[in-house]
């Protein structure tokens, strides 16, 4: 595994890569890797990526004031070793100065699922993760990239991102890897100590009650919603910023006949705000 910390040399790898006629996917991170993160390098080379490239870079740009950018966690050393033993072939980390030199005044922005739940919580957040996306898309060309659903609104930004730039690139969907208690696995459970990784619980528990309701047949977007913010807003240490149900699809609050929804929530815990999300189907009981 070579690890490339120029934009250049990113791209030289990528292109020789592709000159060698593979498949090259990618999978960018911004570090403090776990499981979750490594599952979108399987993922990507189930797909058929011979030659799998990762970046970590904490991009600046999607911190708000305020927000946990100095402190979010860094490992780069083991973060490599689990990069290797993944299978991946290049580690793309470039330093701020390498993704935003001085004079950089472009900014991609992405407007309808930008709105609403994260978007409205983080002002800025979206506009930041599109930016960072599109230049590491650039940057590294690959032919597939692989994205989490654990945070799902991000996931539809860049769809629509990729979409509307006529980006030639797939963009992969992969599930939520959880701990065994069911607590989404993300860098951020770091910030968990004590009682709060207990009480981090309430966001999936609170999922889990949606959904055995929808499996009873209920399929009230409001009922759904309310069973799941009842058991987060019984969880004392946690702080609900939202519960929403929202087309899987599109994000919008309107949902289709189908039945289909995800419902979307996040809470603060302590000093970690933390994100979570199931989509519900079938066919009512
Ligand atoms: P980061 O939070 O490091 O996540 C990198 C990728 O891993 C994202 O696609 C995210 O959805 C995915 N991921 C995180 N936790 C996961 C879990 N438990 N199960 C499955 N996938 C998971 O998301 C970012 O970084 C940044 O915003 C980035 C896209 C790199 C742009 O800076």
């Amino acid at each position: 595994m070579v690890t490339v910390r120029h934009p250049e040399s990113m791209r030289a790898w990528s292109g020789a890569r592709r000159a060698e006629g593979k498949r090259v996917g990618f999978v960018p991170t911004m570090g403090y890797l776990h499981e979750g993160h490594t599952s979108l390098v399987r993922i990507a080379k189930e797909m058929g990526c011979e030659a799998v490239a990762a970046s970590i870079f904490v991009n600046p740009t999607q911190f708000g004031p305020g927000e946990d950018y100095e402190k979010y966690p860094r490992n780069e050393e083991r973060d490599l070793a689990m990069l290797s033993a993944a299978g991946v072939g290049a580690v793309f980390l470039p330093g701020a100065k390498e993704m935003y030199p001085e004079g950089h005044q472009t900014h991609v922005e992405v407007t309808g699922v930008s709105q609403g739940l994260c978007g409205a919580i983080r002002p800025g957040h979206f506009r930041g993760v599109a930016t960072v996306v599109a230049k590491l898309l650039l940057i590294a060309r690959p032919h597939v990239a692989v994205f989490g659903e654990k945070d799902y609104q991000q996931l539809a930004v860049i769809r629509a991102m990729v979409r509307d730039l006529g980006l030639d690139v797939e963009i992969a969907g992969a599930p939520i890897v959880r701990e065994p208690d069911g607590l989404a696995m993300s860098s951020r459970n770091k910030y968990l100590e004590g009682e709060d990784r207990r009480a981090a619980l309430c966001l999936y528990n609170g999922l889990c009650a949606a959904r055995d309701l929808y499996e009873t047949g209920v399929r009230v977007p409001e009922k759904l919603v309310n069973v799941a913010r009842a058991k987060i807003l019984s969880e004392p240490r946690a702080k609900l910023e939202y519960v929403e149900a929202r087309d899987p699809e599109t994000l919008s609050p309107s949902l289709s006949a189908s039945g289909r929804m995800t419902i979307l929530v996040a809470a603060r815990v302590g000093p970690a705000r933390l994100i979570d999300n199931i989509t519900l189907e079938g066919k009512a009981a």
